[in-house]
């Protein structure tokens, strides 16, 4: 379990799934349910990351119903403004009320070749306008083959920390990507272990009082199934979920993780 003081975080990244109009009625019933189950924020937050389009409607339900739910965007410019077309800044998504946003998703870094510099911008732009970035990092299969464990997502996230002043809030997901929709998830030894070297990183980078507070999440195929065993790990602070942040149900009973990990 996640050490004292750092509070579990269940992050649901939608993708690129739900329109504006759908996003009001899962956002609507997704509290519902966590409502109905007496759940208690202060015990596991819970974030969503919807698509930038749904992102005003969602923080219009959010704040008129006074929900708990914290939100953000999937990514971020590096720029502040100008000629990029297609970027959104980390100005915009603060005006939306935005605490978090996901920054170096694999599928970014994959299908968009971002680069670990252009992630530490993001990550800095993010910084700057006061919003959490959740840093992704996680190797694929044929990095887990050739260099370990560790080696490629502890890389990733010292590049990412690059810009990072010293006593910032950062959020880490180690997603293996071998594990990102493949219905495999890692198993909890094996997030636990690269979660271990993250926090070091972290401690290296920004200070041992930083990394005793910040959150590391586990990514890839995480399902109400799995997440008990998760998150018994002394150093797994909470879950970045894809698919089944789709499922009002199956997202709900991760988010009460607490009701089952004597199970
Ligand atoms: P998954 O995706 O839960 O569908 O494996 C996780 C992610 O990409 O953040």
């Amino acid at each position: 379990m996640a050490a004292v003081g750092r509070v579990p975080l269940i992050a649901g990244n939608w993708k690129m799934n739900l329109d504006h109009l759908q996003s009001i009625a899962f956002v609507q019933k997704l509290a519902w349910s966590l409502k109905d189950a007496h759940h208690d924020y202060a015990t596991t937050e819970v974030a969503i990351f919807p698509p930038f389009t749904d992102l005003r409607s969602v923080q219009t339900l959010i704040s008129a119903d006074k929900l708990d739910l914290a939100f953000g965007g999937q990514d971020v410019s590096a720029e502040e403004s100008g000629a990029f077309t297609g970027e959104i800044s980390a100005r915009f998504l603060k005006a939306l009320d935005s605490s978090y946003v996901i920054i170096g998703h694999s599928e970014r870094r994959t299908l968009h070749h971002e680069t670990d510099d252009e992630i530490a911008r993001k990550v800095a732009a993010a910084i700057t306008h006061g919003i959490v970035p959740l840093i992704c990092v996680g190797e694929t299969a044929a990095d887990l083959e050739e260099f370990g464990p560790s080696a490629v997502p502890v890389a990733q996230l010292t590049a990412a920390l690059a810009r990072v002043p010293k006593a910032t809030d950062v959020v880490v997901a180690y997603e293996p990507v071998w594990a990102i929709g493949s219905g495999l998830a890692a198993t909890p030894e094996q997030a636990e272990q690269v979660a271990m070297a993250l926090r070091a990183v972290i401690s290296d980078v920004l200070g041992a009082g930083v990394a005793s507070a910040t959150r590391i999440l586990y990514g890839g195929s995480v399902k109400a199934a799995n997440i008990a065993s998760l998150m018994r790990e002394p150093n797994v602070d909470g879950a970045l979920v894809g698919g089944a942040s789709l499922d009002i149900a199956e997202f709900s009973s991760i988010v009460r993780f607490l009701k089952h990990v004597g199970t």
